[in-house]
């Protein structure tokens, strides 16, 4: 069932667990993520990113997560999220066909402008109840670490917990990004959480953190952040590598094949795999409480 992200994250603020937020393509990502938060009981957000809009459409891939959480996700409470707006026209049209948030990513544009462009937003967002997701430091993926040239060069880049308060008191979001060592992609043992810069930054953020290149951390870090009050984990590389290893495989077993649900339906269980994995890790687990009750 869909619901606004508030719902979902007034009980993870309160309990101290993290939510994850899975990026979906198609129906079948959507499935095996409703399926696995159906199976744990727990609760889930469902997000899109720009070139999904663009691959899928906006209200096609939209109408596929809110049928998908109605009549598979039941009573297990659902957001679907905008993931990394880039633009105010992009933000606005989520907001228009009914998102329960939306990310709206001016991070790497100067500090004043990254306020306007979040601040005009939220603006637009909160008239029509809907979240929005703030974003301060940047997070890299695998282009921009080669601009940088290398990891430790995007170190300057992680939130500065001293300019988090004025950040969320001049834009007014309602969950804000951090940059606190991770990267876009699943770089294993390359991405080493910065746990102190976490502990500070929760310390005067009224809001729900959230953490964005969630694939390829050791879980032992992720349930230190958790602990130090992340309560939103994005995850998409993994989902995507689970889902085209499987099909690999099964295609390269069965070359004269042509059945698309023989292979498309080990892919989807692949990824819903990954998933429950992750909720186990996150602790969101069993949070989702019924409302039949
Ligand atoms: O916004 C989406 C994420 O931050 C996903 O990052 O591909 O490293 O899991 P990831
Ligand atoms: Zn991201």
């Amino acid at each position: 069932m869909l619901v606004p992200l508030k719902d979902i994250m007034q009980d993870a603020v309160r309990r101290r667990y993290a939510v994850g937020a899975f990026n979906t393509v198609n129906l079948e990502v959507t499935l095996a993520i409703v399926r696995a938060a159906v199976n744990l009981r727990s609760p889930v957000i469902v997000q899109i990113s720009e070139k999904t809009i663009k691959y899928a459409e906006l209200k096609p891939i939209a109408d596929v997560i809110r049928t998908v959480s109605r009549h598979v996700g039941g009573d297990v409470p659902v957001a679907l999220h905008f993931d990394h707006g880039r633009s105010f026209a992009a933000v606005r049209e989520c907001v228009d066909a009914g998102f329960s948030s939306v990310h709206i990513d001016a991070s790497e544009q100067p500090l004043e402008n990254n306020i306007a462009a979040t601040h005009q937003a939220v603006d637009y967002a909160h008239r029509a109840g809907v979240w929005v997701q703030g974003e301060l430091g940047v997070i890299f993926g695998k282009e921009g670490l080669t601009k940088l040239r290398g990891v430790a060069a995007a170190r300057q880049y992680l939130t500065d917990p001293a300019g988090v308060a004025e950040y969320l008191r001049a834009t007014g979001v309602d969950t804000l990004a951090v940059s606190v060592g991770t990267l876009h992609g699943a770089f294993r043992g390359r991405e080493r959480l910065d746990l102190p810069r976490i502990s500070a930054i929760a310390k005067v953020a009224k809001v729900p953190l959230v953490l964005h290149g969630g694939s390829g951390v050791a879980p032992v870090q992720i349930r230190a952040a958790v602990r130090r009050g992340i309560r939103i984990i994005n995850v998409d590389t993994e989902l995507r590598i689970a889902f085209t290893q499987s099909l690999r495989r099964t295609l390269g077993k069965q070359r004269g094949q042509y059945d698309l649900r023989t292979y498309l339906g080990p892919a989807t269980l692949a990824v819903q795999r990954v998933v429950e994995g992750k909720l186990k890790v996150f602790g969101s687990a069993g949070r989702a409480v019924s409302r039949s009750r």
